[in-house]
């Protein structure tokens, strides 16, 4: 069944996808290093992260335009974050967006290099790419609170924590926190990022703070559900990872079934969020089942 959001992102994929790869074809480097970005930019993959940019400046009735290259720069910095973290002295996994992971391609200097590169280069969509609409302080923040979810603080932070978790228990607490860290502050940026360029009211922007931190952690928890019960061809990657790295998830801690629970609390906690908000609902009510049921 479609619903508002599913002809949204429908309507929205290409043109993402068109602005990724004509920015980094138009960027001066060794054609190598452009061959094995672009090869994991262009596997494909949901695109969610510029998606929910878009979705949110549309949610408050504005232009989605800027939305577009900052929208782009977080999906650099996801597409780098799975070619890093795919390597062998990481998850160690050979299927990436249904095709052989950049480094099984290009090997692993090639594969860090490229991870590199989109991730530098995001930055530059941001203070160079958007209109001249956007302030000089707004792209400021804008680098400000990406380098918050990417970095020490934010997805690289929780990635370290979650190789150190490897092989132990750890508490739901901690496995919060990895979660929390690795992948809700990123899909965090989009909503915050939409928000920010939408001029939406400071008390909002906390408020959707929470709302990511409710959706983030539940589409980690979906990924560790999938990583059981998913089809790889649906998935594009391998299933199974997890157990094989016996990594902490929330089934390992707390069955398939507790994890489903937690799923439903978590997306539950931001639908509420949302309907205290001065934006049009439905979309995003509409991403929060979108997290709770994908099957890829
Ligand atoms: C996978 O992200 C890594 C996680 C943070 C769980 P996605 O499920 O968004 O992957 P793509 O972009 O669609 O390939
Ligand atoms: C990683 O989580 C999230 C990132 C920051 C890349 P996973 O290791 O579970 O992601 P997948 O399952 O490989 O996509
Ligand atoms: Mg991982
Ligand atoms: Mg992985
Ligand atoms: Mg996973």
């Amino acid at each position: 069944m479609t619903n508002k959001l599913d002809a949204f992102l429908a309507s929205r994929k290409q043109m993402i996808e068109q602005q990724l790869s004509l920015y980094t074809e138009r960027l001066d480097m060794p054609e190598s290093l452009k061959k094995s970005m672009l090869y994991s930019l262009e596997a494909g993959g949901k695109r969610l992260r510029p998606l929910v940019v878009l979705a949110v400046l549309n949610a408050y009735g504005k232009d989605e335009k800027d939305g577009i290259p900052v929208g782009c720069a977080v999906e650099m910095i996801h597409t780098y974050s799975l070619i890093h973290d795919d390597l062998p002295c990481m998850d160690d996994d050979d299927l990436r967006r249904g095709k052989p992971t950049n480094h099984k391609v290009f090997g692993e200097a090639a594969a860090v290099l490229a991870g590199d590169g989109l991730l530098t280069e995001s930055f530059k969509l941001i203070t160079s790419h958007v209109s001249e609409e956007v302030s000089a302080e707004k792209r400021l923040r804008l680098v400000d609170e990406l380098i918050s979810a990417a970095g020490t603080e934010g997805m690289v932070g929780g990635q370290a924590a979650d190789m150190e978790a490897e092989q132990k228990q750890v508490t739901l607490k901690e496995l919060e926190s990895i979660h929390e860290r690795k992948t809700a502050k990123l899909l965090g940026f989009s909503v915050t990022a939409g928000a920010i360029l939408a001029d939406a009211p400071e008390d909002e922007i906390e408020k959707l703070r929470l709302f990511s931190s409710h959706i983030g952690i539940g589409f980690q928890i979906r990924d560790d559900i999938l990583d059981i019960e998913g089809h790889e061809e649906k998935i594009g990657k391998p299933v199974g990872s997890d157990t094989t790295n016996e990594k902490s998830t929330y089934p390992s801690l707390l069955t398939l079934e507790g994890a489903k629970e937690k799923l439903a609390h978590h997306i539950s906690e931001a639908k509420q969020i949302v309907s205290g908000l001065s934006l049009e609902k439905e979309l995003l009510h509409d991403l929060c089942d979108l997290i709770a049921a994908r099957d890829h």
